[in-house]
């Protein structure tokens, strides 16, 4: 089935075809929508054969997870089954926002949406288009972001059609998105409240809120044996089709080292792709640059990297060298969603 595509903004929404989304989701059909992090892939969270749907479409193992958002506060009781008092902190400061907090489930969430697992992910998103889609299908639903598994999450409603405009129902274009990396995970059944994965609402955030909070040893171990909790942070997750490496160190030697690179690869007969900022790009001599953004708005980086890295999946380029950016707030979520595109391949250079 080709999806129906209906367009609309925050500011402007069509309620009718609200409505009509609303419908399908609770006719057990798929529809994609815009959230503040990425798009998201619908489906109604209470009803197994839905979520059964969206791993169908997405081509995604069954074992991962998926998130239940709501769209009002007094829906998070019935889909748990305890609320810790950090929890509630959380929510309170960063609802509706991009937070995802996993908590016990409750029986009304069927394991189907939950990956088999007795804990379920809920978040709460700021978009108005999702809160009004969510609450017309009934107040739960279930999304991964809207890409098929493997490739980056969508940031436009055209990414969505690229990879799932055979597959669903309908695609809701509310434009581009406001972030730009998924939403902060973190897990709250455990006896410290441990981030799953980083987003823009940083570790620091959140220790400054809660206290005592750590990051998931699988994030951080240089040790590949040591996995992710989050089901879906253990995959490869996305590839690019060209080989992707990250270039660390002083800027200078970063710059000398990705143009020297790319000046090797192309006397091969090889074509080099770059990944640059606002700052470098000029630099470089040779290779096809592409700009993320700015250094001195972090924000225009996270908002960028999953465009550019389909970008160049568009492109002839058979490898693509990039600079590090271990910005302060940001740098986190960042560098955790390209070091895995590149395979954690780096350069470090002094
Ligand atoms: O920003 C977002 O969170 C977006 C938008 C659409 O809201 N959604 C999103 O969903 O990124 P997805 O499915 O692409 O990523 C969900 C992640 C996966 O890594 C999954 O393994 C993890 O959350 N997850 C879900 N439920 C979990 C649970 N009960 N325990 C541990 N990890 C869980
Ligand atoms: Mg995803």
């Amino acid at each position: 089935m080709k999806a129906e595509v209906v367009s609309m903004t925050e500011e402007n929404l069509d309620m009718e075809a609200i409505r009509r989304g609303g419908e399908i989701l609770k006719k057990g059909g798929l529809v994609a929508f815009p959230t503040e992090t990425v798009y998201g892939l619908g489906g109604d969270a209470l009803n197994p054969q839905a979520s059964r749907k969206i791993y169908a479409a997405k081509g995604r193992p069954s074992d991962n997870p998926l998130i239940v958002h709501i769209a009002r506060m007094d829906d998070l009781a019935p889909i748990v089954s305890g609320i810790t008092h950090e929890a509630m902190i959380l929510a309170e400061k960063y609802w509706p926002g991009p937070l995802t907090m996993i908590l016990p489930k409750s029986d009304l969430v069927p394991l189907e949406t939950t990956g088999g697992l007795d804990s379920v992910a809920v978040r709460f998103p700021s978009d108005r288009i999702a809160q009004e889609l969510i609450k017309a299908a009934g107040g739960y639903v279930a999304a991964p972001s809207a890409n098929t598994s493997g490739r980056p999450s969508p940031t436009t409603a055209q990414h969505v059609e690229e990879d799932l405009g055979e597959n669903i129902d309908m695609i809701i274009d509310g434009g581009q998105v406001g972030i730009g990396l998924e939403s902060t995970i973190v897990d709250f059944t455990e006896d410290v409240p441990v981030v799953l994965r980083p987003g823009y609402i940083s570790l620091e955030m959140l220790q400054d809120t809660l206290g005592d909070v750590r990051m998931d040893k699988g994030l951080i171990a240089s040790d590949s044996k040591v996995h992710p909790k989050a089901p879906g942070m253990k995959y490869r997750h996305y590839a690019p089709r060209a080989d992707l490496s990250i270039v660390e160190g002083p800027e200078e030697k970063v710059v000398e080292t990705i143009s020297r690179l790319a000046l090797q690869a192309e006397a091969q007969g090889k074509k080099a792709g770059i990944i640059a900022t606002d700052e470098t790009r000029d630099r470089y001599p040779s290779g096809l640059v592409m700009s993320i953004g700015s250094r001195k708005e972090e924000e225009t980086i996270a908002h960028h990297l999953y465009e550019v890295l389909r970008d160049f999946d568009q492109s002839e380029v058979d490898f693509i060298y990039s600079e590090a950016f271990y910005t302060p707030r940001m740098g986190q979520a960042i560098m955790n969603r390209l070091l895995k595109a590149a395979g954690h391949k780096v350069i470090h250079v002094e």
